[in-house]
Parts: C-alpha cells; sequence; structure tokens
C-alpha cells in the first residue's frame, strides 16, 4: 500500500462535502474514483493533495502522515497532480513547457523522467515541441499536462477527468497512453463520470456520491453490478 486515505472529512466553509472517504492505492495499479457531477471527485483529490485540507481522517503516503500538510511538501514525497483545467503555460513552448516542470521527489523509484522520455511516451508532443502551449488541442493539452506533471517525477499521479470534453478517438488514444504509462510503473488514480471509458482500463474502482465512497471493487464486479451502474454511475 503506497497511499491509504482513511475517515477524511472535507468542508467548504461549512457545507461538508466529504464523508469518512477512504481509499488505498497499490504500487502499479490503475484505479479509477467514480460519481456523478458534484459527487466529490475533484474535493476527493484535492484533499489528498492538501489543496482543500481535511478537518479529519488521516491521508498515510508511504507511511507518513500528509493531511495538515501544505501542497508543495505532499507533491515533493511523490504525489503529482492533474487538474481538470489542463493549465499550462500559454506562451511557452511544448518543451519549454516540460523543461520548467523537471523536480525530484522523494519515493520515485522508476528512472527518471526527462524530455525526450515524455516524447517516447507520447510521440505526438515531439512533433509540437516548438509549438506555443496556448495553441494546441484540448487532447494535446491534456498530453501535455501529464506530461509536465511525470516532470516531477511522481511516484503516484492523482488525474482529475482526464477525458472529459475530449473526442472519442482521442479518448481512445487517451486511454492507451494510461494502459502504456501503467506498464512503465507508474501508479495513477483517476476520476471519471462515465464507466464505459473506466471500464476499458481500470484494475480497480470505487464509487462516489454525495461525498460518501458508495462501492469498491475490481472493475469486472463493478461492470456486473447494474444497481450500483443505475444507481450512481452515467451507463
Ligand atoms: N469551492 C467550493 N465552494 C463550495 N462548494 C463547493 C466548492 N467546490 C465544490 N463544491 C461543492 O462540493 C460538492 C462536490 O464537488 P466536486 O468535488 O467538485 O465534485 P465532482 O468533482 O465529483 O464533480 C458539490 O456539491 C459542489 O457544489
Ligand atoms: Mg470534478
Amino acid at each position: 500500500m503506497i497511499l491509504e486515505v482513511s475517515g477524511i472529512n472535507t468542508y467548504y466553509g461549512t457545507s461538508h462535502i466529504l464523508f469518512d472517504v477512504a481509499l488505498h492505492m497499490k504500487r502499479g495499479e490503475l484505479v479509477c474514483l467514480l460519481g456523478r457531477n458534484g459527487s466529490g471527485k475533484t474535493t476527493t483529490l484535492r484533499s489528498i493533495m492538501g489543496l482543500t485540507p481535511p478537518k479529519r481522517g488521516t491521508v498515510m503516503f508511504y507511511g507518513e502522515e500528509l493531511r495538515g500538510r501544505p501542497s508543495y511538501y505532499v507533491a515533493q514525497k511523490g504525489i503529482g497532480y492533474v487538474p481538470d483545467n489542463r493549465l499550462i503555460f500559454p506562451d511557452l513552448t511544448v518543451r519549454e513547457n516540460l523543461e520548467i516542470a523537471r523536480k525530484n521527489s522523494e519515493h520515485y523509484q522508476g528512472e527518471p523522467w526527462t524530455v525526450e522520455k515524455v516524447y517516447d511516451t507520447f510521440p505526438h508532443l515531439k512533433n509540437l515541441e516548438k509549438h506555443l502551449g496556448g495553441h494546441l488541442s484540448g487532447g494535446e493539452q491534456q498530453m501535455l499536462t501529464i506530461g509536465r506533471t511525470l516532470m516531477g517525477n511522481p511516484e503516484l499521479i492523482l488525474l482529475d477527468e482526464p477525458v472529459e470534453g475530449l473526442a472519442p478517438l482521442i479518448v481512445k488514444d487517451f486511454s492507451e497512453k494510461l494502459i502504456k504509462l501503467k506498464e512503465m510503473g507508474v501508479t495513477i488514480l483517476f476520476s471519471e463520470q462515465n464507466i464505459r471509458f473506466s471500464l476499458a482500463i481500470a484494475d480497480r474502482a470505487y464509487v462516489i456520491n454525495k461525498g460518501r465512497i458508495e462501492y469498491e471493487g475490481t472493475i469486472e464486479d463493478l461492470s456486473r453490478n447494474e444497481e450500483i451502474k443505475q444507481k450512481y454511475l452515467m451507463i
């Protein structure tokens, strides 16, 4: 277990949003956090990162309590975060966006990421390396935000709705990229509203609804569980 989140309760002001959320990640897993719009996916990822710190509960990463730590500390330990808004530097080239993101992290165990290694993983970015970030399509920006996060040598990456708004063909290509990253040993937790994309690639799933984890299981079990799918997911 590299990440073990338990009993987290998170608030925005006085609004209680997450109720005793628990989840864990083993090294090398590709896991999805599924739930409808407004169910608490982003808040869960932000809670792990320390961007919206939980009031109660624990976020253990490599046996260390991260709850209450600032997000730069969480990132330094080895958790990379790709927010849902794909913020890249529009006036920097693709290569520059990657180069400035180079960092080490404490728990990363693989070969260090380089711009060339990102290009090997996302060959299309190499073709675009001199293009400005602001001129990329949505799918290209998403590849770049992930590439940029990988440049920080994360041991675990959190992706918030990575395929939202992307065309079906790009989603398919993106699925293959996530599988490739998994094969390279990257541990990934991603959030998603639609089960179809997740079914094809994830090992396990959590289903969140109104700030509570309502289901946890393998992707095969979830695909057979009509009740959970009907109740909580878009199918
Ligand atoms: N900054 C905020 N202030 C107050 N409430 C918020 C804020 N961000 C999100 N919420 C509320 O928290 C709940 C969970 O939101 P969120 O985690 O963004 O869900 P999801 O990512 O699954 O769509 C929603 O009811 C949303 O309205
Ligand atoms: Mg969200």
